[in-house]
């Protein structure tokens, strides 16, 4: 069933788990999110990035609303990353009831300014507000930020932070990456209790493709209640492509509906590895 972001992560923080929320792109995403949701009775997400919004558009949107609504758990759809305004107006009039205001590439007053008219607007459509203060170095769909761009977040400007922009969520960064981790992940825990400390709303850690299953847990134990995953489950798709057609024998050419549930088959298997992870399977 449809469900609001905030009864998923407030059911996350009473349960003392995680839920995930994976970047889709298509059918064959949608598919494999709620297929290992309902498999597992686990609360999911499904979020679009930007670029998947420019792609798909409100046909996209209505695809993940109503495959949303018809899933047997509660499934919560989301826009990520957006720093437009259009944008973001345009994902709320189409009935998308949470939203990632990210100002986080602007000095820290615009970031604060921007993120409260944005969640002065999502608020007026009861959509659930996501920022994110500090910013992750790595890539994602074709937008990097270099490693002396990034930021961590600062605990005492997190509370401020909060405060003056009135959000529902905090996507922290304390050493988490967008894309591949170049080098072994060392999240910074003492930041991230000091910011558990500082804030009341959920807290949401981006760039969970590839962090190592300890450094999850100890972030769950923390406050983390959100993991957006994308570069894992995208992977899984396009390999998956490829393997299938380097074995097809030319001339003949793979049945398409076999690619497409190859796709979906190879994206759910990592989505179910999550979900036990952050433990939210038998949760719904
Ligand atoms: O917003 C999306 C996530 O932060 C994606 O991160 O590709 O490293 O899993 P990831
Ligand atoms: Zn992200």
């Amino acid at each position: 069933m449809l469900t609001p972001t905030l009864s998923l992560l407030k059911d996350a923080e009473t349960g003392q788990y995680a839920v995930g929320a994976f970047n889709i792109y298509n059918l064959e995403g949608v598919k494999a999110v709620i297929n290992a949701a309902e498999q597992n009775h686990s609360p999911a997400m499904l979020q679009l990035h930007p670029s998947a919004l420019a792609y798909g558009g409100e046909p996209l949107i209505a695809l993940c609303l109503t495959a949303a609504r018809r899933a047997s758990v509660p499934i919560a759809v989301h826009l990520d990353h957006s720093s437009s305004a259009e944008h973001i107006r345009m994902a709320l009039a189409n009935g998308v009831a949470s939203i990632m205001a990210d100002g986080s590439a602007l000095p820290y007053a615009q970031n604060t300014q921007f993120t409260h008219t944005m969640t002065t607007l999502a608020h007026g459509y009861y959509a659930a507000v996501e920022a994110e203060l500090g910013r992750l170095t790595g890539t994602e769909d074709g937008l990097t930020v270099a490693e002396y761009e990034a930021q961590l977040t600062d605990p005492a400007q997190a509370a401020s932070f909060v405060a003056q922009t009135g959000i529902d969520a905090l996507a922290v960064c304390i050493g988490n990456v967008h894309g591949v981790y170049r080098t072994e992940p060392q999240l910074d825990f003492e930041r991230l209790a000091a910011i558990r400390a500082a804030v009341t709303v959920p807290l949401v850690l981006h760039g969970a493709s590839g962090l190592p299953e300890a450094q999850v847990q100890q972030a769950i134990s923390l406050g983390v209640r959100k993991f957006n995953v994308n570069t894992e489950v995208r992977a899984a798709y396009v390999e998956t492509l490829r393997t299938h057609l380097a074995n097809a024998q030319v001339p003949d050419l793979p049945d398409l509906l076999d690619l497409m549930r190859g796709g979906v088959a190879a994206m759910q298997a990592v989505v179910t590895a999550k979900l036990i992870l952050f433990g939210s399977t038998d949760r719904a």
